[in-house]
């Protein structure tokens, strides 16, 4: 039977991005078999709502989905549940995918391309595991309204059971294995009693599963700040999804833009993996062709490594990415003046 992957485009620079990706999967993997459907905006614009019954799944019944971005001006004021960002989380939520992977590795080409200097992230190589399904993106009760003396008021509630924890932290340590070994756990345990359970609980779960991995603890902020001081120091970042999320924004600066970030999204074993750019729509910049097409390009080959089980196909499409800034092919978030286009022609071309 056909692999199946499914593009879910979503709005503003997403459509422009996960084109580009797919011209690539056509030309690497032409087998697989890739479909369509609508996400986000573009979702709630046909359907009124930000993710249907019947894309989620489709999304379940496939191998990888790769989608684009969501959100964008003209959905910002719709309440919660008709916004853009809950298709991608109902998503997310759906697919159960609860370890992000989101590395960040500075090509050489790039080095001189990131605001800090060359010494601080040439030959960076580091990733960040965010848990993505709980946490205070998810948890309840929240809301926005008034206390029982008319205070207005909006909330939160931040919380992880056990075995939220340990799956995501099981993830960290094996992707560890396969790299440097070390693994870097990140919270608020100074302040906040899910981060003290947090550190807690991965602590305890090293000494049961953590054999041949280092595990150190840093509190968030902190981290931030290590991140641009020395970021070399880290290995594998093993973080909560809401830290997750601002640390793995820290880390697109040292590879030289937002536009080369990709990430993999994965559940248990056998069902399928969720791919995405760390960017957002980029409503500043969307339908001009001046996206870098890298981030979603790259997020494909982590489809075809992570879920497609294609490591081949993975290597030539990130040699090529390699070869073409090797080359000089730079968008305009990386100092060049190529279109989004021109970029992913400049990749095709060293395939
Ligand atoms: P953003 O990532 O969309 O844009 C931040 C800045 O980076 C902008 O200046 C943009 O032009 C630039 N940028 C982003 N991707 C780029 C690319 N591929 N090439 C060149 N430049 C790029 O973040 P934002 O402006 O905070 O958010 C815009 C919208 O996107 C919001 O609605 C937000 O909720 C949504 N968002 C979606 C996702 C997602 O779908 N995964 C992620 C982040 C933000
Ligand atoms: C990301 C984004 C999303 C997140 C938003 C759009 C829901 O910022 O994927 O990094 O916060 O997870
Ligand atoms: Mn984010």
């Amino acid at each position: 039977m056909k692999q199946k992957l499914l593009l879910l485009p979503g709005d503003g620079i997403g459509p422009e991005v996960t084109a580009a990706a797919a011209k690539i999967a056509e030309l690497v993997a032409p087998d697989i078999e890739i479909g369509e459907a609508l996400v986000g905006g573009a979702s709630i614009d046909q359907h009124g709502v930000p993710l249907t019954d019947e894309v989620l799944a489709q999304a379940k019944a496939s191998d990888a989905v790769l989608l684009g971005a969501v959100g964008g001006p003209k959905w910002a004021d719709a309440e919660r549940t008709k916004r853009p960002e809950m298709g991608l989380l109902n998503l997310r939520k759906g697919l159960d995918v609860f370890a992000n992977l989101r590395p960040a590795y500075c090509f050489e080409a790039l080095v001189d391309a990131s605001t800090l200097k060359r010494n601080v992230v040439e030959g960076l190589d580091l990733m960040i595991v965010r848990e993505l399904t709980s946490g205070v993106y998810f948890g309840e009760p929240r809301g926005i309204d008034s206390d029982d003396k008319g205070v207005r008021r909006g909330y939160d509630m931040s919380i992880y059971t056990a075995p939220e924890i340990e799956r995501v932290a099981r993830v960290a340590f094996e992707i560890a294995r396969g790299r440097d070994g070390r693994v870097c756990s990140v919270e608020k345990s100074n302040v906040m009693e899910s981060g003290l359970f947090w550190r807690n609980e991965v602590t305890a779960l090293h000494k049961a599963h953590g054999d041949g991995v280092e595990l150190s603890h840093m509190l968030a902020d902190a981290c931030a700040m290590e991140l641009v001081r020395q970021p070399k120091q880290f290995d594998v970042i093993l973080a909560d999804n809401l830290f997750g999320d601002i640390l793995s924004d820290t880390a697109a600066m040292l590879t030289g833009s937002i536009g080369m970030l990709p990430s993999a999204s994965l559940g248990i074993e056998g069902t399928p993996g969720l791919f995405e750019p760390v960017h957002g729509s980029a409503p500043d910049i969307a339908g001009q062709g001046l996206a870098n097409p890298c981030a979603a390009i790259l997020s494909m080959e982590m489809a075809l490594r992570w879920s497609l089980a294609r490591p081949d196909a993975a290597d030539r499409v990130m040699k090529a990415v390699a070869h073409a800034l090797k080359a000089g092919a730079r968008t305009r978030d990386l100092g060049g003046d190529l279109s989004t286009g021109a970029m992913t022609d400049a990749i095709i071309d060293q395939l």
